[in-house]
């Protein structure tokens, strides 16, 4: 059975010393061994030491980043590597996050680079994916999302690809508090497995956890999470209040233990 996995992208939010006593609030309210649950936080770069610094050597919580560069070292004024990430502890990366991509003008060519930065040194990368709400309107949210598969993952070895996590994120859902529903979730879902069955291989596919993401809340994650296609979820808004954070995993800890 694969291991949720929810992930709070803190985006551009959170001084280091607000994170400090953000991540001690949140340790004492988050479940202490979650059996089947992986729980991440990525603050941004300049908050990382300090959650580091909270969490010790034994958290339930690990560490991520939202976004890296490809290059390990030199010239390139005001990005971050996959050495120095690792370097403060992270073991989750996210990639290709939709604002990066209609923000920053990041392209599939782009994104494989750093998703092939993380995976050189260790770094587990979230790609993530998702269709325009004009996409999902004329029809081609299948299209795009395996044309974002393919434009990251193509050409990976198998061994790779099998520590990556995809993240459906329909870009119409996230931070519009309009999440998509369950059976548009699980629609998506089973598109994105079926590419990663050509992309890499059944096996993978299989072993493969794709979250959800776009408007989670304490309120839809059970219902996102009843279903086996979708493996966690990667938060947005819902992540940077403890209250809302710890309820999400508090009820993600004992989703899957019913055998739904
Ligand atoms: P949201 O953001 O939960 O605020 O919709 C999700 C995301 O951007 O990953």
């Amino acid at each position: 059975m694969r291991t949720i996995l929810i992930v709070g992208n803190w985006k551009m939010n959170k001084t280091a010393s607000e994170a400090t006593v953000f991540m001690r609030d949140l340790l004492a309210r988050v479940p202490a061994q979650p059996a089947n649950l992986e729980l991440v936080v990525a603050p941004p770069f300049t908050a990382l030491e300090s959650v580091r610094l909270v969490l010790g050597a034994s958290s339930p919580i690990q560490l991520g980043a939202q976004d890296l560069f490809w290059e390990d070292h030199g010239a390139y004024t005001g990005e971050v590597s996959a050495p120095m990430l690792k370097g403060l502890g992270c073991r989750y990366v996210i990639v290709g996050h939709s604002e990066r991509r209609t923000l920053f003008g990041e392209r599939g060519d782009l994104i494989q680079k750093k998703i092939r930065a993380a995976l050189k040194h260790g770094l587990r990368p979230i790609l993530c994916i998702g269709e325009t709400l004009a996409q999902r309107d004329n029809g081609t949210t299948d299209h795009v999302l395996t044309q974002q598969v393919h434009d990251g993952l193509s050409g990976l070895a198998t061994e790779a690809l099998a520590t990556i996590t995809i993240a459906y994120e329909p870009v119409w859902a996230i931070g519009t508090g309009k999440s998509a529903t369950v059976e548009q979730a699980i629609a998506a879902h089973r598109t994105i497995r079926q590419v990663l069955a050509t992309v890499a291989s059944p096996a993978v596919a299989d072993c493969t956890r794709i979250l959800y993401g776009g408007s989670v809340t304490p309120q839809n994650i059970e219902s996102l999470l009843a279903s086996d296609q979708i493996d966690g979820a990667l938060i947005g808004g819902a992540c940077l209040q403890v209250e809302s954070f710890a309820t999400i995993a508090t009820v993600a800890s004992v989703a899957r233990s019913t055998g739904v």
